[in-house]
């Protein structure tokens, strides 16, 4: 495997899935709290940073421990640490260093840079860069304004490059990160989504044994996948719980629970409906809503893992970006999570945690659930938030509000679906308004409720735009909803992005 040593910059996950993207498992840590080197380590990659090395408060890691025993390569704060703290000098740019430029120069046969075509373009970001390097540093790349694109210490496998390999615009930087990954540190490209299922099971069934696990499935990606793999390490050990909130989308509940048992899962689907809506009585506040719903969710999930005698285990779809140390811009008490009091912790959250999908990257889920067969509907399926309907009903919550918004709901989405856009949005779903307006249907008046329709292309949901749906779409959707949807008569397209706005509405 490859580490990669976190100092905090915005593409270090993206470094992390160029290399697995080359069937090479790496795994990310901070700068303060790096691993030993084992054997299983076969090169270590320093990442950027958004920190300068001049800084009093510069995030420090003593190179020496990798340089000269594994192949080290720095990317740009990584890089100018190396040079700064290796003998060289690193100041500000005097000349803009962001986007594009092209390695006019570029080492005839140094094999970080094989099959790179001279002038290739790469990606450029820093305020800072290397002025000088040590005598047993060598230039083996440069751009027009930056003499010290790539530099080699001299005789040794550690390399610096003050560009970003990882990005796109870096046109040949997957080129060059191979070379440095299979040529340089010697990695076999043998971690493949059914490498990772085979050594996955196998772990697995030497971890649990004969032990039971309980599992909550919520119909997404995560836990589907996470219940296939525990199925295949231990069969019927494995139950499944899927709980009914009421405020799932219109007939999910029977459709998911009707293919997970054609999966073979050991299944059991608990209506507990009527448990959230009363916790919800009465609540408009959002926090509260989601607080409601949290707490029933856990006393429903408690009473059913209470009904497998002698559960050990709790499996959990939890994935790689949830585990992931961050650095901490402000030091360490930032990061301290707030723990529960361990005295008021339901029984399920005493048992021991296993979690399949710990490594994995959401696409890297996606197409482990692909190899294990699961149905392309569940791999498929938008982001929906846990406590569901209730955040897209503003305001309080009752059966008559959730029964329209299904309604309207499904159908903007099945319009999606059979106008083959539904895969190109990131997210959609339909929020119900506490506004009533006035309209008019044949020769009556109407005063009745808005729903609000919300799709957005995304790549994580941190930011989002809003789609550009054809209009001519739109205007099916509106017709089918007001036409359909007693209790509709007005229905608007959400035309905000995040930031400022949020993808949900509460
Ligand atoms: P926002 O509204 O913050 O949403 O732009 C970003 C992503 O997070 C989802 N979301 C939630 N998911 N519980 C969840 O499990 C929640 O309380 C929650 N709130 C928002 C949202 O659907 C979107 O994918």
């Amino acid at each position: 495997k490859i580490l990669i040593l976190d100092f905090g910059s915005q593409f270090t996950q993206l470094i992390a899935r160029r290399v697995r993207e080359l069937n090479i498992y790496c795994e990310i840590h901070p700068f303060n709290n790096f691993p030993a080197l084992d054997e299983s380590v076969k090169g270590v990659i320093l990442s950027g940073s958004p920190y300068s090395v001049r800084q009093e408060d510069a995030l420090h890691y003593d190179f020496k421990t990798v340089h000269g025993k594994l192949p080290l390569l720095g990317v740009c704060y990584g890089a100018q640490y190396m040079a700064h703290f290796g003998g060289g000098e690193v100041l500000p740019s005097s000349t803009r260093e962001y986007g594009r430029a092209n390695l006019h120069f570029i080492q005839d046969g140094n094999p970080l840079f094989k099959d790179v075509p001279s002038n290739s373009q790469v990606w450029m970001s820093h305020g800072d860069t290397i002025a000088r390097i040590a005598d047993e540093y060598e230039i083996i790349a440069s751009t027009d304004s930056v003499k010290v694109a790539a530099y080699q210490i001299k005789g040794t496998q550690t390399y610096g490059i003050q560009f970003h390999p990882e990005v796109t615009h870096s046109i040949d930087g997957k080129q060059l990160l191979q070379n440095f990954l299979v040529d340089i540190c010697g990695c076999q490209q043998d971690w493949t989504p059914d490498s990772f299922v085979e050594t996955t099971v196998a772990e697995l069934k030497e971890k649990l044994g004969d032990d039971k696990v309980v599992l909550g499935l919520s119909g997404g990606v995560d836990s589907s996948v996470a219940a296939v793999l525990l199925h295949q390490a231990i069969g019927k050990n494995l139950y499944c719980i899927f709980v009914d909130n009421g405020l799932l989308r219109k007939d999910e509940f029977e459709s998911v629970l009707e293919s997970y048992k054609h999966m073979g899962l050991n299944v059991k689907g608990v209506d507990a409906k009527q448990r959230f809506y009363d916790a919800l009585a009465g609540l408009s506040d959002p926090e509260k809503k989601r607080k409601a719903i949290g707490r029933v969710f856990i006393e429903v999930f408690d009473d059913e893992a209470h009904l497998v005698e002698d559960v050990k285990w709790l499996g959990q779809g939890t994935i790689y970006p949830d585990v992931i140390e961050s650095v901490s811009v402000k030091g360490p008490s930032a990061t301290i999570k707030s723990h529960h009091n361990v005295g008021g912790l339901p029984d399920f959250m005493k048992l021991k945690v296993v979690e399949p999908l710990n490594t994995l990257f959401k696409d890297e889920v996606r197409r482990v659930g692909k190899t294990l067969g699961i149905d392309p509907n569940i791999l498929g399926r938008h982001p929906f938030p846990g406590p569901g309907l209730a955040i897209r009903i503003l305001g309080e919550i009752t059966p008559e509000k959730v029964d329209i918004l299904q309604q309207a709901d499904a159908i903007f989405i099945n319009n999606l679906r059979a106008a083959g856009v539904y895969d190109k949005v990131w997210q959609a779903g339909t929020i119900y308004l506490p506004v009533q307006s006035v309209g008019v249907m044949g020769d009556e008046r109407t005063y009745e409720n808005v729903v609000c329709l919300r799709a957005v292309e995304s790549l994580d949901g941190m930011t989002a735009d809003w789609c550009h749906l054809p209009y001519d779409l739109l205007a099916k959707i509106s017709n089918d909803i007001i036409n359909n949807v007693k209790g509709i008569n007005r229905v608007v397209y959400d035309i905000s992005s995040k930031p400022p706005a949020t993808i949900e509405w509460e």
